[in-house]
């Protein structure tokens, strides 16, 4: 046998001298210093099909392409594995990137905001305190949110026609508002139920409207540095602005509701007390309260639009998962529920992206990631990529079930909607529990048939959404 001491020094060579030889510049599209910001319209192309531009690169560079994002360094990474160790790499406090136009917003306005726009240890004690409201324990939630569910039920039967098949023409306002208020109760605890006052439903009504227009006016300053927009009094930013003020100050508006006894009595079992209760400023609660209120709106508005598109579009699923709620005694979370919203997740992720500024060097395969770059993870293509899903396209819900061999999944970390690691979304239970019971009662409730003549595809305005209105029509079962 070869001595230790000779044949460390020899592995330790032969390691490195095989790393370097292995090591290789990261592939990507070209990059012209002299053009500056231009490079970004020349290689990302439109903003609202950025997830097909870079899924196109993929195809070309493979699963790590490099590009600049402005003056940063950016990686786009697809291989689940190596997804896995982009959060790996995120640190104690890690860091993700939110749209200029919202940063130059609070800066602008000196507006101090939530979770999402928190950093270091400010974000990492808030964090925890969310996480022991939201995650940990998060059984509280779910009579409050059936209840809502229940609400949007009775909506839909007072409104519209339920006894045809009358298309409920503007869904996406009763989503909204299910949505808000589903955020909104669980603030304000068990005794939801029982209280209720005009003037705040016509904020929550108004913060709906106003809130609706906020990814569309900040999807066009994507391709325009906020500070030039505002500088020129750009239409583009005025209305931005306007928006982002409004529902700013409607949301604040709603939680000083909550502060107020003369207009509602929070439950100590709601989220504002279980907040208050750890002691944080009247300001501070007004700032991770208000942004929980954005944060939940339209990521569920979103992801309720595709699921009841997808319902009413497959009328074999829509009456297998019935099925499986009737079997299973009118459990909210059947095995098929939940895939099915797996599924439509990734296929429609709300974040086709999800970014983390490295806080180390990252060795991906022969690949060196510089600590600081920003890795950003297509979780578009990652969902949509047959090395992960046996034929990705096809809708098919029961992939996900463990017992099913057909079109078996390849890798779990292929499909990460709500992120993984420390940062992931603090809402993810919360989310899940609501929509499934939502498509659960419905299921109970309506026969869904669609109305969508033309493909209805996935288009970026910031968040993934409907290119266009989702039309169902929702006939009440005997
Ligand atoms: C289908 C619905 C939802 C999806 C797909 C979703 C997805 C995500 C993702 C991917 C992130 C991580 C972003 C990043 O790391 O850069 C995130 C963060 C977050 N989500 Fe959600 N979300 C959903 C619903 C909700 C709901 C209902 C709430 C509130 C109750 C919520 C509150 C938040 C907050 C506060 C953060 C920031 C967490 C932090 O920075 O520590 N989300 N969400």
């Amino acid at each position: 046998m070869m001595n230790s001491k000779i044949y460390l020094p020899i592995r330790q060579f032969v390691t490195r001298a095989a790393n370097e030889v292995k090591e290789k510049a990261i592939p990507g599209p070209k990059y012209y210093p002299f053009l500056g910001p231009i490079n970004d319209i020349l290689t990302m192309g439109k903003a609202e099909k950025l997830h097909l531009t870079i899924d196109e690169y993929h195809r070309k560079y493979g699963p790590v392409f490099k590009t600049k994002l402005g003056s940063t360094d950016a990686v786009f990474i697809s291989s689940p594995t190596f997804i896995r160790s982009i959060f790996n790499h995120e640190g104690k406090f890690p860091k993700h990137s939110m749209p200029p136009s919202w940063l130059y917003f609070n800066k602008k306005h000196s507006i101090n905001r939530g979770l999402l726009f928190m950093d270091g240890e400010e974000w990492y004690e808030h964090r925890k305190i969310m996480n022991s409201i939201l995650m940990k324990d998060s059984q509280w939630t779910e009579t409050i949110i059936r209840v809502t569910c229940d609400n949007f039920i009775k909506k839909i039967k007072r409104s519209f026609n339920t006894e045809s098949d009358e298309v409920i023409d503007n869904l996406e306002d009763e989503l909204y508002l299910w949505s808000t208020y589903s955020i909104l109760n669980l603030m304000l605890g068990s005794s939801t139920h029982e209280q209720s006052d005009r003037e705040f439903d016509e904020n929550v009504w108004k913060f709906v409207t106003s809130a609706k227009q906020i990814w569309t006016t900040s999807a066009k300053l994507l391709t325009i540095p906020p500070a030039i927009a505002d500088k020129l009094h750009l239409k583009v930013w005025k209305d931005f602005e306007k928006t982002v003020h409004e529902s700013i100050s409607l949301s604040r508006k709603m939680i000083s509701a909550f502060n107020d006894k003369n207009v509602f009595n929070c439950s100590k079992d709601g989220l504002f007390m279980k907040l208050k209760s750890h002691n944080l400023s009247d300001e501070m609660m007004t700032q991770i309260l208000s942004d929980l209120i954005f944060a939940a709106g339209d990521t569920t508005v979103s992801t309720m639009s595709w699921c009841l598109h997808k319902i009413a579009k497959h009328n074999e699923i829509q009456s297998m998962m019935r099925k499986s709620i009737y079997e299973s005694d009118f459990d909210y979370e059947t095995p098929l529920v939940r895939a099915f919203l797996k599924e439509v997740l990734r296929l429609y992720p709300v974040a086709p992206f999800i970014g983390r500024i490295l806080d180390t060097e990252a060795t991906l395969g022969a690949y060196k990631i510089p600590k600081g770059w920003f890795a950003l993870t297509s979780q578009y293509s990652a969902g949509h990529d047959p090395q992960n899903f046996v034929n990705p396209e096809k809708f098919s819900p029961k992939r996900w079930l463990r017992d099913e061999k057909t079109e078996k999944l390849h890798d779990f970390n292929a499909s990460l909607p709500f992120a993984m690691g420390v940062r992931s979304c603090v809402g993810k239970k919360i989310a899940t529990y609501q929509i499934h019971t939502l498509i659960t009662k419905i299921l109970q409730e309506f026969n869904l048939t669609s109305f969508n003549k033309d493909e209805v595809e996935y288009t970026l305005k910031l968040i993934g959404l409907p290119n266009k209105k989702i039309l169902i029509g929702f006939k009440a079962r005997q």
